[in-house]
C-alpha cells in the first residue's frame, strides 16, 4: 500500500480479535516509529516499550477498571499488543506529547500499510501512571514517564470502521 493510501484507510480500531500481531510485522512497525521526527533529534528522550504479553494487558486493565469504579472499562479495547511510548519528564510536556504523536502516527501508517490496524491511547496514562509497580513493567530509563501507546492487533470487524472523510479549517495565503 502506498502512503497516501495508508493515510486514508488508517482509523481506529476499538475491538480486536486476539491474534497476536506477528513479531516481523511488529519489528518492522517499532523501525518505522523510530523514524519519527523527533525535536531536537534528541531520540534518547525516547522510548518504546512494546507489551507482547495479553496477561500483563489485562492486568493494566483490571487496574484501570478498580482505579476508575468502571468494571466495563476497556481501555486497551483487548488488543494483544501494545507498544507504550514514553518520553522524558525533563523536557517541555508539549515537546514530549508532540514528539509522541509523531513517533504514534508513524507506527499507525506503518501498521496500516501491513493490514495491521491500531489505536491511540493516552486516557490510561491519567489513571494508571503513579501505580509504579505497573510502570516498571515497562522496562523504561530513568527519567522517562509513559504519554501514550498504541494498541495493534487484528480488527473484529474488519467493515465495522470504514475511515470518514474529515476536514479542518484549511486557509491558503498567497
Ligand atoms: C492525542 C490523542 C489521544 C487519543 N486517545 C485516545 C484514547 O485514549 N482512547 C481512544 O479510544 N482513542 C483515542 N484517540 C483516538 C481518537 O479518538 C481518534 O483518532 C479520533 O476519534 C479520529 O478517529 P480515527 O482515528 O478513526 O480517524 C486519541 C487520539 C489522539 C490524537
Amino acid at each position: 500500500m502506498d502512503t497516501i493510501s495508508a493515510i486514508h484507510a488508517r482509523h481506529s480500531c476499538r475491538a480486536f480479535c486476539r491474534q497476536p500481531v506477528p513479531e516481523h510485522e511488529l519489528t518492522q512497525i517499532l523501525l518505522a516509529g523510530q523514524q519519527a521526527p523527533i525535536a531536537q533529534a534528541m531520540y534518547s528522550n525516547m522510548q518504546l516499550t512494546a507489551i507482547h504479553d495479553r496477561r500483563l494487558i489485562d492486568t493494566f486493565t483490571a487496574r484501570f477498571q478498580r482505579l476508575t469504579a468502571n468494571l466495563d472499562a476497556s481501555p486497551f479495547y483487548d488488543a494483544p499488543t501494545l507498544v507504550v511510548i514514553a518520553t522524558n519528564s525533563y523536557i517541555a510536556e508539549g515537546i514530549g506529547l508532540a514528539n509522541a504523536g509523531a513517533v504514534a502516527q508513524t507506527m499507525m501508517l506503518a501498521a496500516t500499510s501491513l493490514g495491521i490496524s491500531s489505536v491511540l491511547l493516552t486516557s490510561w496514562v491519567r489513571v494508571l501512571r503513579d501505580q509504579k509497580d505497573l510502570i516498571d513493567q515497562l522496562l523504561l530509563e530513568r527519567t522517562l514517564v509513559p504519554v501514550a501507546a498504541v494498541a495493534l492487533g487484528y480488527a473484529k470487524n474488519k467493515d465495522a470502521q470504514a475511515p470518514t472523510p474529515r476536514s479542518m479549517t484549511v486557509k491558503h495565503v498567497y
